[in-house]
C-alpha cells in the first residue's frame, strides 16, 4: 500500500500529539510531510522534537504537496482550510468542528465529491450510537457539558456577560442555548457540541447547557438523543491535557484514533 502524505496545520496540543503518532505508530503507513502554525516558533519546535523533518510550509503550499491534511488550528480557520483542501481534491480532517457548522459549503461540497471529510469525535463518546439514531427518526439531542471555571475563561460569552468565574462557589447554569449559538458563545470548549449536531439533528434543534462549579476537576460532557430507537445516554469524564486545559486529553487521543481508522483495513465502530 502507497505511503499516505500527510500534513498537519497547528502544532499545538493535538497537532503535536498527531505528529508523534505518525512517527511512533503509523511510521508504516503515512509520513508527515509539512507542518503549518501562525507561531513559528511553535512548528520550529514541534520540527526540531521529529526525527523525520517535515518541510514548515504555508497553508496553501502544504495541500499542495498533502494527501490527507490535517486541521488543528482554530475555528476562524477551519472552514477555509477544509474548502481548499475539498477544492485540491485532498481528504482534510478538521478538529476545531466549530467552524463548520455554518459552512453548508464545505458540507455540500465535500457530498458531492470523491475526497474524505473527516470529523473526530473529539472529547465525547457515543458519536457512534447517534450517527446509528440519525438513519431513523430523532426527536431531541442535548449536550450537557461541566467544565471548571479556568476552562471557560476568555470565552466570548464570559466576557460579554461580564461573568465573574472567581466569584462561582457552586454548580452554576451558565449557558443554555442552541448548538448554533453556542459554538459562537464558547469557541474553544465546545467543539463536542458541533459534531453532535453534525452526527444527528444539526445545530438549530440541539440543545446545549454549560455549568461550571470550582468543585469540578474534570471536563464532563454528557449527551442525551431520543428517537425512533429509544434514549441513549453517555458521560464522559475528561481529564484536562496538561498543555491545554482548555482540550480534553480524550480529543487528541480521537485524533489519532480517527487517523489509525483511515490507515487501518480492519475498521472498528459505526
Ligand atoms: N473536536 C473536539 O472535540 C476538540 C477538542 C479539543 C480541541 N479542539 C479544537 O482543535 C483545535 C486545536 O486544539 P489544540 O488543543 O491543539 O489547541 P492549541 O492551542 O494547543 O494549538 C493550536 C495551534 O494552532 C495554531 N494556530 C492558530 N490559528 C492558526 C492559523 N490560522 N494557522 C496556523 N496555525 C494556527 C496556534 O498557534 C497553536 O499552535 C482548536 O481549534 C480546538 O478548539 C477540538
Amino acid at each position: 500500500m502507497a505511503r499516505l502524505k500527510v500534513g498537519i496545520i497547528g502544532c499545538g496540543v493535538i497537532g503535536s500529539a498527531l505528529a508523534e503518532a505518525i512517527e511512533d505508530r503509523f511510521s508504516r503507513s503515512a509520513d508527515l510531510v509539512a507542518v503549518c502554525d501562525l507561531d513559528e516558533d511553535k512548528s520550529r519546535k514541534l520540527v526540531d522534537s521529529l526525527k523525520a523533518k517535515p518541510q514548515i510550509l504555508s497553508i496553501d503550499k502544504l495541500i499542495d504537496i498533502s494527501e490527507l491534511i490535517i486541521e488543528a488550528a482554530s475555528k476562524q480557520v477551519s472552514g477555509d482550510i477544509a474548502y481548499k483542501a475539498l477544492q485540491h481534491r485532498k481528504d482534510i480532517m478538521v478538529m476545531s468542528v466549530g467552524g463548520l457548522i455554518e459552512r453548508q459549503d464545505v458540507l455540500r461540497m465535500a457530498e458531492g465529491g470523491k475526497t474524505h471529510l473527516y470529523i473526530p469525535s473529539g472529547a465525547i463518546c457515543g458519536l457512534d450510537g447517534v450517527k446509528a439514531a440519525s438513519i431513523g427518526k430523532i426527536k431531541s439531542a442535548t449536550l450537557i457539558t461541566r467544565k471548571p471555571p479556568r476552562g471557560l475563561e476568555g470565552a466570548p460569552y464570559i466576557i460579554d456577560k461580564r461573568i465573574d468565574l472567581k466569584k462561582i462557589r457552586s454548580e452554576t447554569l451558565i449557558f443554555e442555548g442552541t448548538a448554533s449559538r453556542a459554538v459562537t458563545a464558547f469557541p474553544k470548549n465546545i467543539n463536542v457540541c458541533a459534531a453532535l449536531s453534525l452526527a444527528g439533528i444539526g445545530a438549530q434543534k440541539t440543545r446545549v447547557k454549560i455549568f461550571t462549579s470550582p468543585n469540578y476537576k474534570t471536563n464532563i460532557h454528557e449527551i442525551q438523543v431520543e428517537g425512533d430507537f429509544g434514549k441513549l445516554v453517555t458521560r464522559t469524564e475528561n481529564v484536562p491535557s496538561p498543555a491545554n486545559p482548555k482540550t480534553s486529553f480524550l480529543a487528541p487521543l480521537s485524533a489519532v484514533a480517527t487517523l489509525k481508522n483511515i490507515l487501518d483495513v480492519v475498521k472498528i465502530g459505526t
